[in-house]
């Protein structure tokens, strides 16, 4: 059979053709993204990753046989197209397309492959259910959206590339197949072959490996690696996700975190042209969860919290004094000017909404032209409204909304899920923003009411703080850590922290969490045996590639920025993974189902 080709090359792509290029012959090859038979003449649009070429086939200048050959080409079928750049006659012009002002006169033609007609529509503004693109993910990637989000997480990575590497950081591969370590997420586990009964896990990050790495010696470490947590998943998570993982030897936290913010600096400047000031802000997670109600606040816009407490108790209302008594709180947000932008209907949606994070109810205090209208008034004296009215500096046409609950955390994460819900139906956040900032201070530990017991905030690996180090025995609750969230738009892009480096500490810290001696070191020994070998202060981040390219182009489902992606069951629609397997499979690995 002769070669399909028959030498065929590319002039170049479907939409980076040049003004110089008109009047010359050029050779297009690609997709018949559109046909068009108007009789004497054929329109094809020619699609590549570039773009689209509109392809004329017309009986003065194309061959007949050519010509004939073209009536038979359908939707994607691949072309190549030999044919004259043509600039369009002006009033052709078609100025929503790149290459709007050309088109290419064809004079040869070959079919490379013929296709059946696509069960998807490869256009972007497809109607198609998300479960058909992602089974027919292939031609849904061929849409010039998809392909440009592709093309800018390629873009991201060279940039991550570069500024690291330009900043003295190697690259350096860890392993995919690894030792379960608790703590964390869920492991993904691989049975073993080879030894009977044992199980590799999947990495959930590279950070062993990477704190190794430090104690090797290499000083600066990246890595756009893979990692796998097998947990829940939401509208901006994976099981198997990419981070742009990194650990620096010889650093305080300033170090980490003016090396990484100048990375986002050059990653905004260099996708979107957007200026981003540095340093970055910092505000510790104490005054995030206060005024914000969340660990990465969303700072696009105000709505920030107000406590309350101190005169909310004075009343008779028992939702508020209550909750202040048992040692909670009472907070609430001025939405300035908002009081003719909730109807009584939609401040039973916003109730309803805040139930979910677990408030109790939702108090308010509309500032109506004709007087103020109360869910609590009458429960309190007018001196004390006044001093409320005050502290909040309520003024005519706002709308107050409050909830108290004996748990401070409760009211703050309610409230804060309130504002964030608020911000959105108002539209207060300005989407051509870009707010960064640093969340640090966090808490070591959190309290695990199933476990009973406390656990890491971070990871086990995280350094308390010097001047907390002394409540580690005596109030570990209390003690706060050198871990650091970057937090762009209301999204937590990246955290990380200094390391604990010594194995003393180390050993505390397992202590605290409730591993004996002997668990701590069956599962961590070889990282507590390595510390003893001399260890440079360290620490490092990483950030969620995914969810940076996901702000970057602009899109609210993090599918949308991964090739392949797993649905919300974590299983493939395309693959149909995960799948049975053969029974010998089974038998080799020693493992035996159960209905
Ligand atoms: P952490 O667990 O905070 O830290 O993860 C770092 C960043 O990765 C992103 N991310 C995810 N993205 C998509 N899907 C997921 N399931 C998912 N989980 C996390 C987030 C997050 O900020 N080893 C430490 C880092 C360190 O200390 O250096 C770590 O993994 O954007
Ligand atoms: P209840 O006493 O549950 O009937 O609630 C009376 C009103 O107070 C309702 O409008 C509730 O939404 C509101 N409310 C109840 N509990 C709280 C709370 N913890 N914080 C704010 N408002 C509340």
């Amino acid at each position: 059979m002769a070669e399909l080709l028959q030498g065929w090359k590319r002039t170049g792509y479907c939409a980076e053709v040049k003004e110089e290029d008109v009047g010359k012959e050029v050779l297009l090859m690609g997709w018949s993204g559109t046909w068009r038979n108007l009789g004497a003449l054929i329109f094809i649009g020619l699609r590549d990753r570039t773009g689209v070429m509109q392809v004329v086939f017309n009986e003065s200048f194309t061959p007949k046989e050519t010509f004939e050959l073209a009536e038979t080409i359908r939707s994607e079928y691949v072309i190549a197209v030999k044919g004259v750049l043509a600039k369009r006659a002006p009033d052709m012009v078609n100025k929503d397309m790149k290459t709007g002002a050309y088109e290419l006169h064809a004079t040869e033609l070959k079919i490379l492959a013929k296709a059946q007609t696509p069960p998807i529509y490869i256009d972007d503004d497809l109607n198609t259910q998300e479960q058909v693109r992602l089974k027919y993910r292939y031609l849904d990637l061929r849409r010039p959206s998809m392909q440009r989000i592709l093309m800018m997480r390629h873009e991201m990575m060279q940039i991550i590339r570069e500024y690291y590497a330009a900043n003295g950081f190697l690259e350096i591969e860890t392993p995919i197949l690894c030792k379960s370590t608790p703590e964390g997420a869920r492991d993904y586990l691989v049975p073993s072959r080879v030894h009977p009964g044992k199980f590799y896990a999947l990495p959930q990050s590279p950070q062993q490996y990477k704190q190794l790495l430090m104690l090797s010696g290499f000083d600066r470490y990246i890595q756009i690696a893979r990692c796998f947590r097998d947990e829940d998943l939401r509208a901006d998570r994976q099981p198997e996700f990419t981070q742009i993982d990194l650990e620096m030897s010889f650093v305080d936290m300033d170090d980490v975190l003016a090396m990484n913010e100048g990375f986002i600096r050059t990653l905004l400047k260099k996708t979107l042209d957007v200026d981003v000031k540095l340093p970055l802000p910092r505000m510790t997670y104490k005054e995030a969860m206060e005024t914000y109600g969340s660990d990465k606040p969303d700072t696009r816009f105000g709505l920030k919290f107000i406590d309350v407490s101190d005169i909310a108790r004075q009343g008779e209302f028992s939702a508020f004094k209550d909750a202040v008594e048992q040692g909670g709180s009472v907070r609430c947000i001025n939405v300035e000017g908002g009081v003719d932008k909730f109807s009584r209907k939609q401040i039973d949606e916003l109730a309803e909404h805040v139930k979910i994070y677990r408030a109790k109810g939702l108090a308010w205090m509309s500032m109506k032209p004709e007087g103020m209208q109360c869910s609590f008034a009458k429960f309190f004296t007018i001196e004390q409204m006044n001093a409320l009215v005050e502290r909040v500096n309520a003024k005519t046409g706002d709308i107050v909304f409050f909830i108290a609950d004996a748990k401070d955390v409760t009211a703050c994460t309610a409230l804060g899920a309130l504002r964030l819900e608020v911000g959105r139906r108002l539209s207060l956040a300005d989407d051509k923003k870009f707010e960064l900032l640093w969340v640090v201070d966090f808490p070591l530990l959190e309290y695990d009411e199933e476990e009973k017991r406390f656990v890491a905030m971070h990871h086990p690996f995280t350094s308390p703080k010097d001047e907390d180090l002394a409540l580690m025995d005596t109030d570990p609750s209390k003690v706060r850590a050198k871990a650091y969230d970057m937090v762009l738009n209301g999204n937590e892009i990246g955290g990380g922290s200094i390391r604990i480096h010594s194995s003393e500490l180390q050993e505390k810290m397992f202590r605290t969490l409730g591993f004996s001696k002997e668990q701590a070191w069956a599962r961590f020994g070889f990282l507590m045996e390595a510390f003893k070998y001399g260890t440079p202060p360290h620490g490092g981040m990483a950030f969620g590639l995914d969810r940076l390219v996901m702000l970057i182009a602009g899109t609210n489902n993090i599918r949308d920025v991964i090739a392949f992606p797993k649905v919300q069951t974590a299983a493939c629609l395309m693959t149909d993974a995960p799948d049975t397997v053969d029974d010998k499979q089974l038998r080799e690995l020693h493992i035996r189902t159960e209905e």
